[in-house]
């Protein structure tokens, strides 16, 4: 007969963190959400390959694009980059991330001098940007002839017919610096000349990049930056069980700091055998990437994936995904608080056995910050996001307008649209028998820095509350209470009117 577990499937929004005694020294700029990302043995000492900023985005069409990589690096965490599109287009997203060089600003806006005035006009509306590169052919890599700004013209009164040329600074009356100028160099620049903007050439005059005085704001507001050793900024890449060990050579070959199997049962032969052939192809670089295995619910899953197969972090969670209709269609998956107890329980007895600490992620079903903080006190080490990351203006789909609200496209890598043919391939005609996840869209929440910050604020603040000062100490002492239903309605407001509630709130 088939065994029935003693303990119901629950979630997060299942229990609530009690408070702990908060001394003077628990502030919130005393606490750390440092997090491993790889395997290590406390013995020896603190960590060495660690987020500053716990969050991952998911491996995902719509999630992680290089774009959203650079901006959830320069916050602290790591993006996986999607591997349901071609190796070579996947590398290049690593690539891209990888060749940012945080200040150097590769131009989006850039005009001929002889287009009218007017398609400055619409360029600044399109991309939002009022300087303006000036190249011989409009090209942003061709041979530099001056910048327009918004102070070279006036919009009301000029004839927007004439040329550019007749309104821009030329080169001669530009402070230029030549490619190979530090950063620290080029804003000591822009500062002694009351410059906004530095044009950066090479040897012949042509455009490499630009470097403006509010980004040496934006970079020192950056505290938690995440960058390899030689300070390019970190990011992840996610691997299949098909094509493992082209994908992730190539992968790491372009620089990926850390690879990550996506799949939604990694309880499997398959992922046990594609992590040792990726092992062996890697070589001694094996050692430095670290590379995650998932995802599982259960410390049979955890145990098989850390004793049999090595991995270095485990992700967990099954059919909790905002788009995911797992549960719906194969009737498999776990709650993902009880997932995450179960399986952060079988981590501590196995470094209580043997020394070495697993990082847990927890992926997928986080719906609001609460949850978020709920996953990490049950035993996480950091999560991934989907839902979270898509809704921000950095993911890589554009933003709709409808009815008046603010709208991004987000769709599961199971569902049709996603095209995903290396995580279903379960039909013998390699067709899309049925879909595992759906195609929809999710409120714009705006840059993710400030989505990030916020988030941030709020679980700094509650470790405060329960007397933590960092996740090791949270998983220690948190203490967590179920709930009962009527806990959930008081912990509602109650016999207040709220007027129509302003879309305030991240998630
Ligand atoms: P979210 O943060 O709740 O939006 O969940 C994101 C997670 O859902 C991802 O990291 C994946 O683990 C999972 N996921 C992505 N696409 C699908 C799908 O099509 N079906 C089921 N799960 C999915």
């Amino acid at each position: 007969m088939a065994q029935i577990l003693d303990d119901i499937s629950r979630t997060f929004d299942e229990f609530l963190l009690v408070p702990g005694l908060t001394t003077a020294e628990h502030t919130p700029n005393n606490v750390s959400l440092r997090a491993p990302i790889a395997k290590y043995r406390p013995a020896d000492g603190p960590p060495t390959k660690v987020l500053n900023t716990p969050f991952v985005s998911a491996a995902m069409q719509a999630v992680s694009g290089d774009e959203l990589a650079i901006a959830l690096a320069r916050r602290g965490g790591a993006a996986f980059i999607f591997c349901s599109q071609p190796i070579e287009e996947q590398v290049k997203m690593v690539r891209l991330v990888k060749e940012h060089k945080a200040g150097f600003v590769v131009s989006d806006s850039n005009l001929s001098p002889d287009v009218p005035l007017s398609a400055a006009l619409e360029l600044r509306e399109r991309t939002g940007h009022s300087t303006i590169a000036i190249t011989t052919d409009g090209k942003n890599s061709s041979k530099l002839v001056g910048l327009l700004t918004s102070k070279d013209y006036w919009e009301f009164k000029d004839d927007l017919s004439r040329p550019i040329r007749d309104f821009f600074t030329p080169v001669e009356k530009l402070v230029l610096a030549k490619e190979g100028t530090t950063l620290t160099e080029a804003t000591e620049l822009l500062w002694k000349n009351k410059k906004e903007c530095l044009p950066i050439i090479d040897e012949a005059g042509n455009l490499k990049s630009l470097v403006f005085r509010k980004d040496y704001f934006d970079h020192k507001s950056n505290p938690d930056e995440l960058t390899d050793e030689q300070k390019r900024l970190f990011v992840g890449g996610a691997l299949n069980s098909f094509d493992h060990v082209e994908r992730g050579s190539a992968l790491v070959e372009a620089g990926a700091d850390c690879l990550c199997f996506d799949s939604s049962d990694g309880y499997t032969e398959w992922q046990k055998k594609a992590v040792c052939e990726l092992r062996e192809a890697l070589g001694a670089r094996a050692e430095e990437v670290p590379i995650g295995g998932g995802n599982v619910v259960s410390k049979e899953g955890f145990d098989f994936l850390v004793r049999e197969a090595g991995v270095d972090f485990v992700k967990v969670g099954i059919g909790g995904g905002s788009i995911c209709i797992t549960r719906e269609q194969k009737g498999i998956g776990r709650g993902q608080a009880s997932a995450v107890l179960e399986v952060a329980a079988a981590r501590d007895a196995y470094c209580k056995e043997t020394g070495i600490y697993v990082p847990l992620c927890s992926d997928g079903g986080l719906n609001n910050d609460t949850n978020i903080m709920m996953a990490l006190a049950m035993g996480s080490d950091f999560v991934m996001m989907g839902k979270y990351f898509a809704m921000t203006a950095e993911s890589p789909t554009p933003t709709l307008t409808y009815r008046g609200r603010l709208y991004k496209p987000y769709w599961g890598e199971g569902s049709r649209r996603a095209r995903n043919w290396q995580r279903y391939k379960q039909s013998e005609k390699k067709e899309l028998v049925f879909e595992e996840g759906v195609d929809a869209y999710v409120p714009f929440s705006g840059a993710l820095a400030d989505k990030v910050a916020s988030t941030v604020t709020k679980l700094k603040a509650t470790m405060c509350n329960v007397g933590v000062l960092d996740l090791k100490e949270l998983h220690e002492n948190a203490r967590i209470t179920r709930v009962s239903e009527m806990t959930l309605v008081e912990g509602g407001t109650s016999n207040v009117e709220q007027l129509d509630r302003v879309y305030t709130e991240g998630h």
